[in-house]
C-alpha cells in the first residue's frame, strides 16, 4: 500500500531521525529522534495518516507532542512522499506550537521545512 512506501529510517537537514514502525490502513506510527531542541537523543511517539490516493507520491501527516523530551510543545509535520532521480524524499512544512501565556501568543508558534532522506532500506 502507498503507507508502505514510508516505512523505515529517515534522516532530515537537522540530523533528527524519524523511524516509521508500522501502518495499519492509513495509520502510521514510528518514533522521533531531534537533536536540537529540548533535550537530545530520546525517541519520542509519532502517529499520523497517509492519503493514499497518490499511489506512488503520497501525501502524510503526523504529530509529536515532545512531553518525553521535556518539553510543553507539540509539532505537527504534512509532507508527501517522493521517489526522484536522488532517491526517496519526505519533503515537509512543520508548525511547533510552544507553550505560551496569551499576551505572547503572537511568538508561540515556529514553521519551517524539513526534507527527509531514507538512512535504512524499506521493510517489505
Ligand atoms: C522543543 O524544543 O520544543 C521540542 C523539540 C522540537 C524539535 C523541532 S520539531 C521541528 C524541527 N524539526 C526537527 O527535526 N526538529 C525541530
Amino acid at each position: 500500500s502507498p503507507a508502505e512506501l514510508l516505512l523505515g529510517e529517515w534522516v532530515n537537514d537537522l540530523k533528527s531521525h524519524v523511524v516509521i514502525n508500522s501502518t495499519e490502513g492509513a495509520t502510521i506510527r514510528g518514533l522521533y529522534q531531534t537533536i536540537v531542541g529540548a533535550s537530545k537523543k530520546k525517541w519520542v511517539p509519532l502517529i499520523g495518516f497517509v492519503n493514499p490516493t497518490n499511489k506512488d507520491s503520497p501525501t502524510f501527516v503526523f504529530g509529536i507532542q515532545w512531553e518525553d523530551i521535556g518539553a510543553a510543545s507539540c509539532t505537527g509535520f504534512v509532507g508527501q512522499y517522493f521517489h526522484t532521480d536522488r532517491g526517496e524524499e519526505l519533503r515537509t512544512n512543520w508548525l511547533l506550537r510552544r507553550s505560551s501565556n496569551r499576551k505572547d501568543d503572537w511568538q508561540a508558534t515556529l514553521v519551517g521545512v524539513n526534507i527527509f532522506k531514507r538512512v535504512s532500506t524499506r521493510q517489505t
